[in-house]
């Protein structure tokens, strides 16, 4: 038993989330948390829409909004289809509250006082053609340390190294190609050099992380090098010094604050403010963050730094702040890309297909057995509409469902309560213990977020209950003597339904709920997350947010009760038409 905090990726309120987004970040972090939970940690998942920087800023313009009103629009659009896919955040809130904004000045004067923060004067873009800001992501040019051609100006998506636009041959700007001005301007950098030392010992002590995240990692620490942590912009959280109110924390800055700033906030809005503590001053605690692998940096090397500075453990020293000494990362589990029908998703192409519309056309939990059995755990995976047909149909409803229904439309049918079992035979035995030792195999894969081996294990445990009916084939025993038998062969499945239901509920909790309500379970055992409207805790304007009471079923075997009545079912999982495919590659722009 240990406190677990799961710290998810908080997507940007510029727009709708794709299956995309969900993939790399939502769905594995609530597959791994409804877990643990179950295992009996005390989880605390959290996260929130990043509301600050130039991604928000392009699409306000672009609709006519300020960036609040975008911010706003999309931050409500943003919980509910969260809400929607079930994902149980403890605390899903926003950036542009007050807590966060002391949260993150705090972090900020501890890293002064502890000096690792320089100021200097830096080469900042200008649009010649609008005489604002250019944003480092909104250049493009070569990359001075590899030659690729299309490196950003924050950063070389093909080498990862940190980049500064003035640094980039060739620079242009992406949003109307004219080469970009650059003018002094004096930034806060944060001297990430100073903790090359301690993040190589940190990283060196790691262990299980997915290997690609851990080499990537590593290969960034010798160059490091300080790293501007603000920006000429009127939107963002504000500088706490004199003269420095036309400027802003840069975006990363504050955001990866956040999973701290919501720690606390979910804290303050429980009945013990201090509680947070326990998930960031304890020893034992740990901490996992999800996200897509163009994050990585960012919380391997950026975030881990801000924590060894404001806890005073660079080269510079120091001592901790006034929260106290934080924890860094247990673990950076990070995803790959998923691509749609072979291709990159892309707003403006229409290559993409929204959460909001997938879950006006399907179910949650279709979308979560896609994600969990075929999303880009370890690899970049493709989505198509044909194995997602493929996946529901033949899997999901043939496999599972099937199981669930026959066998409960069967006991309802011939017994109308769960019947109680007679002697076991063999076949019934070695069934009932492989769906008991599941728990330990799939437990211990989802512990390390092998979530695709997990989920497989709990499909290869239905498959042999199917196995099994198909041997038994308990229709076939008509006859009063053979009443007994068949009460047995139907308690001994539904015994594995039940069994396998909880071990699927992580992956796919709104039909575990059904299901577990249909075996005559009482109360919940996969909780959902709900969305409520608060106050900002210091004044600030409201906002929805994401919480729930997350008490469920545990991570074990329950025995079902014979003699509880049972309805025959209708199906659970809904098998979809062939027509589906051409109907959704029709949607898609060419
Ligand atoms: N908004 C960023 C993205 O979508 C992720 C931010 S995660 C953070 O890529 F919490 F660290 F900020
Ligand atoms: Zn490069």
């Amino acid at each position: 038993m240990s406190h677990v905090l799961a710290a998810v990726a908080w997507p940007y309120a510029n727009g709708p989330r794709h299956i995309g987004h969900v993939s790399g970040f939502g769905v594995p972090s609530d597959i791994f948390s409804r877990y643990m939970r179950m295992a009996g940690h005390d989880v605390l998942m959290v996260s929130g829409t990043d509301e600050h920087g130039t991604p928000i800023l392009v699409q306000a313009d672009g609709e006519g909004l300020t960036a609040r009103e975008a911010a706003d629009k999309y931050n409500r659009i943003i919980v509910e289809d969260l809400a929607a896919l079930g994902l149980s955040y403890d605390l899903f809130t926003r950036t542009t509250t007050r807590n966060h904004y002391a949260v993150v000045q705090e972090i900020f004067e501890g890293l002064q006082a502890n000096g690792y923060i320089v100021s200097q004067v830096q080469m900042g873009a200008i649009s010649p053609s609008t005489g604002r800001t250019l944003p480092d992501r909104y250049i493009e040019g070569t990359c001075p340390i590899c030659g690729y051609t299309s490196a950003r100006g924050d950063q070389c998506d093909n080498c990862g190294n940190q980049l500064d636009p003035i640094d980039l041959i060739n620079p242009h700007s992406k949003i109307n190609g004219e080469t970009p001005e650059f003018r002094e301007t004096e930034h806060l950098f944060l001297d990430l050099g100073a903790f090359a030392e301690a993040l190589g010992e940190w990283l060196d002590s790691r262990e299980g992380w997915r290997p690609n995240v851990l080499r990537f990692s590593r290969n960034l620490v010798d160059d490091l090098r300080p790293r501007a942590i603000t920006r000429d912009l009127d939107w963002g959280v504000p500088i706490p010094r004199d003269g420095w109110d036309t400027k802003r924390f840069y975006v990363w800055f504050d955001a990866v604050i956040g999973y701290l700033s919501a720690s606390i906030e979910w804290a303050r809005r429980t009945d013990n403010p201090e509680a947070w503590r326990e998930w960031w001053q304890n020893d034992a605690a740990r901490g996992y963050y999800f996200m897509g692998k163009d994050n990585i940096v960012f919380h391997s090397l950026i975030w881990p730094s801000i924590l060894l500075g404001y806890d005073g453990k660079g080269d510079k020293g120091g001592k901790p702040g006034a929260l106290g000494e934080l924890g860094l990362p247990t673990e950076v589990v990070s995803s790959e890309y998923l691509t749609m029908e072979g291709r990159k998703f892309s707003s403006s192409r229409r290559v993409v297909i929204y959460v909001r519309d997938f879950l006006s056309r399907y179910e949650a939990d279709a979308l979560r057995y896609f994600i969990a059995v075929a999303g880009p755990e370890t690899t970049d995976t493709d989505f198509t509409w044909a194995e997602f047909l493929r996946r529901n149909n033949d899997e999901l409803v043939a496999g599972w469902g099937n199981l669930v229904n026959r066998s409960i439309a069967m006991a309802a049918k011939n017994f109308g309560a769960i019947p109680a079992p007679g002697p076991l035979l063999p076949a019934d035995e070695e069934l009932l213990a492989t769906a008991k030792a599941g728990f330990a195999t799939v437990g211990g894969l989802l512990e390390q977020h092998r979530q695709k081996l997990a989920i497989n294990e709990a499909m290869r445990v239905v498959a042999e209950a199917n196995r099994y009916l198909s041997d038994q084939a308990p229709w076939t025993l008509k006859g009063e003597d053979q009443r007994e038998r068949l009460g047995t062969i139907l308690h001994t499945a539904l015994q594995v339904i039940n069994d396998c239901n909880t071990l699927l509920s992580p992956f796919l909790p709104h039909s575990a709920q059904k299901i577990y309500e249909l075996l005559g379970g009482a109360g919940v055992l996969a909780p959902m997350p709900r969305i409520v409207e608060v106050e900002d805790l210091d004044g600030g304007p409201g906002y929805p947010i994401l919480t729930g009471d997350y008490s469920g079923g545990a991570w074990e075997s329950t025995a079902i009760t014979p003699g509880t009545p049972l309805q025959p079912p209708t199906p659970v999982f809904k098998k979809l038409d062939p027509s589906i495919v051409e109907e959704e590659l029709a949607r898609l722009g060419g």
